[in-house]
């Protein structure tokens, strides 16, 4: 299964999730096959590492972002990706006009797997405080917990022969 988590700029939330996620997955099921990546919808930090403050609050709990790199959403992405998962609403729908039709169902919202949260989307944590970044870091952990509950149930189903 191939997951692609999208934010704004692609070095605060969505590589959080793609650091997080990536983690978890790797802890508590490493018998599954993913790819994990995180793009932007906008280009202004193409190349950049993450965010200085979103590193060091991912690292304090274990997460090493060091290796990754800002891009932007690809038209390939659309088709690549088995899920798209939008860290807000403003990125889910600038992801629904970009996407082709067809492929309109990969797209849903990150919090859609973190039901229990009080957020349905991931707060812009860039022009805010300390906090923001414990707060993305939070619903971050919570809806990768969740997504690896579906992606086990999809790829148990996937596997299993028909009746
Ligand atoms: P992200 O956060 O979308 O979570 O990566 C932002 C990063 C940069 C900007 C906005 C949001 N910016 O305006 O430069």
């Amino acid at each position: 299964m191939k997951i692609l988590f999208v934010c704004l700029g692609n070095i605060c939330r969505s590589p959080t999730a793609e650091a997080v996620f990536r983690e978890i997955a790797a802890r508590e099921a490493p018998d599954l096959t993913l790819e994990i990546e995180s793009a932007g919808t906008a280009a202004y930090h193409v190349g950049s590492p993450p965010d200085t403050r979103t590193r060091q609050a991912a690292l304090r709990r274990g997460y090493d972002m060091s290796a990754l790199r800002a891009r932007m959403v690809a038209p390939q992405d659309f088709r690549r990706f088995d899920l798209i998962l939008a860290m807000d609403r403003q990125n889910f729908d600038a992801l629904q006009q970009r996407a082709p039709a067809a492929v309109q169902d990969r797209i849903r919202l990150f919090l859609e797997f973190a039901p229990d949260a009080d957020a349905t989307e991931v707060p812009d944590p860039y022009y805010g405080g300390v906090n923001g970044f414990e707060e993305v870091l939070d619903l971050v952990e919570a809806a990768a917990r969740g997504l690896l509950q579906h992606v086990r149930v999809e790829s148990r189903r996937s596997t299993s022969s028909p009746p």
